[in-house]
């Protein structure tokens, strides 16, 4: 019998935790426990399943299966042989064992590995098998003697949704584009602008979210190849998400860039999304900015360039032209503006505070947000 509750730890980019927590909430999952790097939960099958598909902020999902002392490698084997292997790896996926030892007597991660795969009884694959689909990533983690056993249900990592092929320049990772929109508050029911929009990573993300669409659709998991898949409850938790998917967007999603590369990357990352109807593209400059006609204030939310120079100007010129758009063009509007740099954004003379802190490809960033007026 599988397990009632699958033991997991849903992983995050470090600082997105809260915003990932608020989400698992919202998803019915109770007993969640943020911790560095991810939030831990107990999940049943239905949940593990939804929470791949729906989760918008998280990297992948791990499912602990088994821990046990491990110091020798007789100890190791013998833990290792009384996993429930063949739950988890289906025909077809080459366990990828990912070894890291602290503080203990066994520390070499091939030789672990090797003791680990001959327990699963299938020859060990190599990391880009996770990406290609043919390999079931295994993390072993290896403290104080202790040797802890994780399979991942996800596969490639969830900010792959499957739609953004064309990037621009400095592309936001999906999970961090919906991470913003979430840390913001923002609910959907309100117009969004993004006059840097690059390869449209937020207002797509925007369009998913005020569509309910779930950010996973148009992807496959892991989980679907194990040996202990339910294939009745996935088809049940697809049907429920298909139900509640919104025919349109009823707010104004605006995206602009002054770089014709960005836009058209962006209408071509907009429609893979299934969701070109719902936002307005166009190319302009920063200056060139209008409120959606006819619509109430919303937000500014943006990723404006960040690096030495841009042309036509230095990026301090570049804020506090950014700042007079919004002060002058969308009074009442929120701003938010994920930046490397807080001075820069200094320059737009406007009121910010910071409402979240994490990585972007390595690169520490911020999200800034005006208080409401
Ligand atoms: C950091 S990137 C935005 C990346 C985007 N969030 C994404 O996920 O792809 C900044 C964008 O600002 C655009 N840009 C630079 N100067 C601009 C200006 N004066 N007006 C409008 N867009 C500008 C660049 O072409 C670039 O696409």
């Amino acid at each position: 019998m599988p397990p009632a509750r699958h033991d997991c730890l849903v992983v995050c980019t470090p600082g997105l935790e809260t915003v990932l927590h608020g989400e698992l909430t919202a998803l019915g999952v109770r007993t969640a426990t943020p911790t560095r790097g991810g939030v831990a939960v107990a999940l049943t099958e239905r949940q593990l399943y939804a929470v791949n598909l729906w989760a918008r902020t998280a990297t992948r999902v791990l499912v602990r299966i088994g821990s046990f002392p491990a110091r020798t490698f007789a100890e190791l084997e013998d833990g290792a042989a009384t996993l429930a292997w063949h739950r988890y790896l289906g025909g077809d996926r080459a366990p990828v064992f990912r070894v890291s030892a602290s503080a203990s007597r066994l520390y070499h991660s091939g030789a672990i590995a090797q003791r680990l795969a001959a327990a699963c009884g299938r020859p060990p694959g190599l990391p880009g098998d996770i990406d290609a689909g043919t390999g079931q990533l295994v993390v072993v983690r290896l403290h104080r003697n202790r040797c802890t056993v994780s399979v991942d249900s996800s596969g490639a990592a969830l900010h792959r949704r499957g739609w953004r092929l064309a990037t621009a320049k400095a592309p936001l990772r999906e999970t961090l584009a919906a991470a913003l929109l979430l840390a913001a508050g923002w609910d959907g029911t309100t117009p969004l602008v993004d006059p840097f929009c690059g390869s449209g990573t937020i207002p797509i993300e925007a369009a998913l979210l005020a569509r309910d669409l779930a950010p996973g659709l148009g992807r496959g998991f892991a989980f679907q190849h194990w040996g202990g898949f339910r294939p009745g409850t996935w088809a049940s938790v697809m049907g429920e998400a298909r139900r509640r998917a919104r025919p349109a967007a009823e707010v104004a999603l605006v995206a602009s860039d002054r770089d014709e590369g960005a836009v058209t990357a962006t209408r071509a990352n907009a429609e893979r999304a299934g969701v070109l109807a719902d936002v307005e593209v166009s190319r302009r400059t920063v200056s060139d900015v209008v409120p959606p006609a006819g619509t109430g204030p919303g937000w500014l939310l943006t990723n404006p360039p960040y690096g030495s120079r841009v042309g036509g100007g230095d990026l301090r010129n570049l804020h506090a032209r950014l700042g007079r758009v919004a002060r002058e063009r969308l009074p009442g509007w929120r701003v938010g503006l994920l930046v490397v740099d807080p001075r820069l954004a200094g320059h737009t003379g406007l009121a910010l505070h910071e409402a979240l802190r994490t990585t972007n490809g390595g690169i520490d960033v911020r999200l800034l947000v005006t208080t409401p007026a």
